[in-house]
């Protein structure tokens, strides 16, 4: 007999990363969330030094980066953990806090590596329903029971774009079991100015039973080096350390982060751009008559059902042969919409125009 994997492994469905090849010469993609400006020059400037020391391995404990995160944010360094992207210190939280058969709490639209990630280390997925595209507290309260190991909460949510004010979150927090995990999972902080939002350091602070997750991988641009990272109560942040791999996070990486985090003119001004680029954007895929999800993030999710059950599928095919890569989302249970990542200016002008083109052929 060959050897066989936990039950609950083979029933993952593989993670389908957003598209990044299309047909067309010139290719706009949107597909990822990855910020619209490229990576952060600082960064390239320090990746393109590590490559004369990469024969060295590199710092096990991302002493320097946490340093440097922690000046910037105002976060003791030993209460941060680093991660070969925000995806590890998920899969790792689980493996530490679930066992096989355990439940992990998600919302019904949350990120996918949440479900994903607790079945590969044998626990049970729970999602709770949402009200119009946004976790319901209430919903995620009602679920939560002695088997609750961890509850995760995209704040803003990918791919909904939904956010939770910090009273919601506090809520949500005080309602849980103690000895559930809260993971809040602020991704896309850096993208949200508004007097009704807190990444949740907040929270973090004010237990030891929550924790914060952020990237590397959308404002700053740094996806493919993969680093994400970690602030979390010191129970909390000690079990990683005995779990994660002792070079979990890469030089180059370690390098551009740090570089990163310091370039605070880069993350204004992105911030700035993505928001007025996203209003525009919006509100006049909204004119063309689409329905737009509100978002507070760096895309927006457009609702198409109006124009048909398969009108999704028709509108990445169309977009994809104009060179333009948005990404499906069936796989997070909303077959009929598109999330539409935000890009330069020039970018968003493509898309909005190849969206009237869809529009005008599908109602011709
Ligand atoms: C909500 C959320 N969390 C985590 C991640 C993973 O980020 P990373 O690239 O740091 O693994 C993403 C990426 O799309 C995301 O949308």
């Amino acid at each position: 007999m060959p050897p066989r994997p936990l039950p609950s492994i083979l029933q993952i469905e593989p993670y389908v990363p957003g598209e990044s090849e299309a047909d067309a010469g010139r290719v706009v993609r949107l597909a990822s969330n990855e910020g619209a400006f490229g990576p952060c020059p600082a960064a390239m400037t320090a990746f393109r030094a590590a490559a004369a020391t990469l024969h060295r391995y590199p710092d096990g404990g991302s002493v320097e980066l946490r340093r440097a995160i922690g000046r910037r944010y105002g976060y003791d360094p030993a209460r941060l953990v680093c991660g070969n992207g925000s995806d590890e210190l998920i899969a790792l939280l689980i493996k530490a806090f679930a066992a096989p058969g355990d439940e992990v709490l998600h919302s019904q639209h949350g990120f996918l590596m949440y479900a994903l990630s607790a079945k590969a280390a044998g626990a049970v997925p729970v999602s709770a329903p949402e009200i119009d595209l946004r976790a319901d507290v209430d919903a995620i309260l009602a679920r939560a029971s002695e088997r609750t190991k961890l509850v995760f909460l995209a704040n803003p949510n990918n791919p909904t774009g939904s956010h939770l004010a910090p009273h919601e979150v506090a809520r949500l927090r005080a309602g849980l079991p103690a000895d559930a995990l809260l993971v809040i999972d602020a991704a896309y902080a850096e993208y949200v100015e508004r007097n009704d939002y807190t990444p949740g350091d907040d929270l973090v602070d004010a237990g030891d039973n929550t924790v914060m997750l952020r990237t590397f991988s959308k404002i700053y641009g740094l996806a493919a080096l993969r680093l994400g990272w970690l602030y979390g109560p010191p129970g909390v942040v000690d079990v990683l350390n005995r779990v994660r791999g002792p070079f979990n996070v890469n030089a180059a990486a370690q390098a551009a982060g740090i570089a990163a985090i310091g370039d605070i003119a880069f993350v204004d001004m992105s911030r700035r751009h993505n928001e007025q680029a996203r209003e525009r954007t919006a509100r006049e895929l909204a004119e063309l008559g689409f329905h737009v999800w509100p978002s507070v993030a760096n895309f927006v999710l457009v609702d198409l059902a109006d124009f048909g059950a398969d009108a999704a599928v028709d509108a990445a095919a169309f977009l994809k042969r104009r060179g333009i890569l948005v990404r499906r989302v069936a796989a997070y249970g909303l077959p009929g919409c598109l999330r539409v990542g935000i890009g330069t200016d020039e970018e968003m002008a493509i898309v909005v125009d190849g969206f009237r083109a869809f529009r005008d052929q599908a109602s011709a």
